[in-house]
């Protein structure tokens, strides 16, 4: 068990992915580093790429694999192919990508991803690139808001919500966007601001764009056999993965595509229940 973030499905991506002894694994969303450690004590002849997005947690990151077989590299995964290529190593044999944000990021206020605690409305990976949250939803139409709601949250009152965040002038703080949310919301707001929180962060971070370059550059950097696993929280991620794997000239589903935590695991880890992992084999 990590402090701060749980590692979801930990025994089976650790079979999935060690079992043949791959000489190179890449985790391109380390986080916590729950899963890399795994993965390196897996495989103590094996070398692990670990990239993440946040300098926050990269930081931490290079502490702790501080001489091992881990090699932290604070960027997006989209930057896998230029790195693998820079470090003259070999192809990829395993990969994992573990979607979204970790419960350390979630946890901290300051950082304003949560609806449950007080903080700047920021929601960068990378608070050194791009706008935060309050200054992108500034620069968008209702329009354009309830959109990326419906969108990204799957969030029905998209529309009325959108209204609300654009009559709140202030917007400036967690509390402001959470306080549009339940002036409108009739009912348990919990689940609504979920959902817009989740929409607005996918929308800040550019999640989907990310992944879209990842699928259509993966078959460069990964060897003939490759496993890949990819957990995700969120239907329209878990689509496109499903897609890829099973029409790409380049990847295959593995046989099961996908597993899904096992019930004692959601009991113990509210985060699992939405999360499913999807298998693939590069061919
Ligand atoms: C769910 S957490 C990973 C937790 C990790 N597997 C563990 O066991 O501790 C996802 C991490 O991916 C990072 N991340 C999000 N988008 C990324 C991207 N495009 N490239 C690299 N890291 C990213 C987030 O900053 C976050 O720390």
């Amino acid at each position: 068990m990590e402090p701060g973030h749980l590692s979801i499905m930990p025994d089976e991506i650790v079979e999935y992915l060690c079992s043949s002894s791959p000489e190179l694994v890449v985790d391109g969303t380390s986080g916590g580093g729950g899963h890399t450690s795994l993965i390196s004590h897996a495989l103590p002849q094996g070398r692990i790429l670990a990239f993440e997005r946040d300098p926050a947690a990269a930081e931490d990151l290079y502490v702790r694999f501080k001489g091992t077989n881990v090699t932290v590299i604070n960027a997006s995964y989209t930057k896998i192919p230029e790195i693998i290529n820079t470090k003259s190593l070999p192809k990829a044999e395993g990969a994992l990508f573990d979607l979204g944000l970790s419960s350390i990021q979630l946890d901290t206020p300051e950082r304003g991803f949560s609806h449950r605690t007080s903080g700047p409305l920021d929601m960068r990976y990378d608070r050194s690139q791009g706008k935060p949250a309050s200054e992108v939803l500034r620069a968008m139409t209702e329009k354009q808001i309830a959109d990326a709601i419906f969108r990204y949250g799957e969030e029905g009152r998209s529309r009325v919500i959108a209204r609300a965040i654009k009559q709140n002038r202030k917007l400036l703080t967690t509390d402001d966007l959470a306080e549009a949310v339940r002036s409108v919301v009739k009912g348990n707001p919990v689940k609504p601001l979920a959902r817009v929180f989740q929409a607005i962060r996918i929308l800040v971070n550019r999640e989907l764009e990310h992944l879209e370059t990842l699928l259509a550059e993966m078959h460069h950097w990964t060897e003939s056999g490759c496993r890949v696993a990819i957990l995700t929280f969120h239907s329209l991620e878990d689509r496109m993965i499903k897609l890829h794997f099973r029409d790409s000239d380049h990847f295959q589903q593995f046989d099961p595509p996908w597993l899904l935590p096992a019930t004692a695991e959601k009991r113990k880890n509210s985060r699992a229940r939405s999360a499913r992992l999807r298998l693939g084999v590069r061919l």
